[in-house]
């Protein structure tokens, strides 16, 4: 499975490709407003830093012609840029006529499995379900995404599920359990998934035992 980071903030994608996990970026106009700089210049800058991995950029221009207009002049400004484009039907024209010019695109805002076989067919490289905000109102969000798979695998769709809107070391686990292609997840929950209570006390008691060995 692919780990892509959910963010716009360059330092935490750093740290993540350091560990050598990061397999690509998704953002959105919440995370990059949380980084106080224009726009463009905050997602070039992680489009250099992650070269040769997809980067997700939303499009929030409204109507077809405007939305394919916006991709295009995303699409000359950095090769790895992947256009995310909101599920609706502009979304999918949006997204057929950004395949027939071999721009790529991710279907954001995917709730249902009919919404996903639909932005597959439109030619979405990549659809996205927001488990969180499923899992938020008491629906079972990662349902979603196994039904998602299950209807991709039935007929060897090879648009790619990203696991999205990502809440909890368990959203990753469940994906990677339900042959998911891709979980993109916050840097608070990277961070999680590093940890284990028994680890630390692991190491803390080789340290002590360490001090006890002779010295001669
Ligand atoms: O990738 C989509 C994600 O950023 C949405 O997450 O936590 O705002 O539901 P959240």
């Amino acid at each position: 499975m692919k780990l892509f980071i959910d963010t716009a903030n360059p330092a935490a994608i750093k740290d993540m490709m350091e560990l050598g996990v990061l397999d690509g970026v998704t953002t959105n106009p919440t995370l990059v407003s949380r980084e106080n700089r224009p726009f463009m210049e905050v997602m070039l800058e992680i489009a250099k830093l992650v070269e040769g991995r997809p980067v997700n950029i939303e499009l929030v221009t409204e109507g077809v012609d405007n939305m394919v207009k916006e991709a295009k002049e995303y699409a000359q400004l950095a090769d790895n840029f992947v256009m995310k484009v909101p599920m609706s039907k502009d979304g999918l024209v949006v997204v057929n006529r950004l395949a027939v010019e071999g721009i790529q695109t991710n279907v954001t805002l995917t709730f249902s499995p009919a919404q996903a076989l639909l932005a597959s067919k439109a030619g979405a490289n990549y659809v996205s379900p927001f488990v969180g905000r499923l899992d938020d109102i008491s629906h079972y969000g990662m349902e979603l995404v196994g039904q998602i798979v299950n209807i991709f695998d039935n007929y060897a769709i090879d648009t790619e599920v990203i696991v999205a809107s990502i809440r909890n070391p368990l959203h990753v686990l469940e994906a990677a359990m339900m042959g998911a292609d891709i979980a993109t997840i916050p840097p608070k929950v990277v961070e999680q998934l590093t940890e284990h209570p028994l680890t630390h006390i692991g190491i803390e008691k080789f340290k002590e035992d360490y001090k006890k060995i002779p010295k001669k």
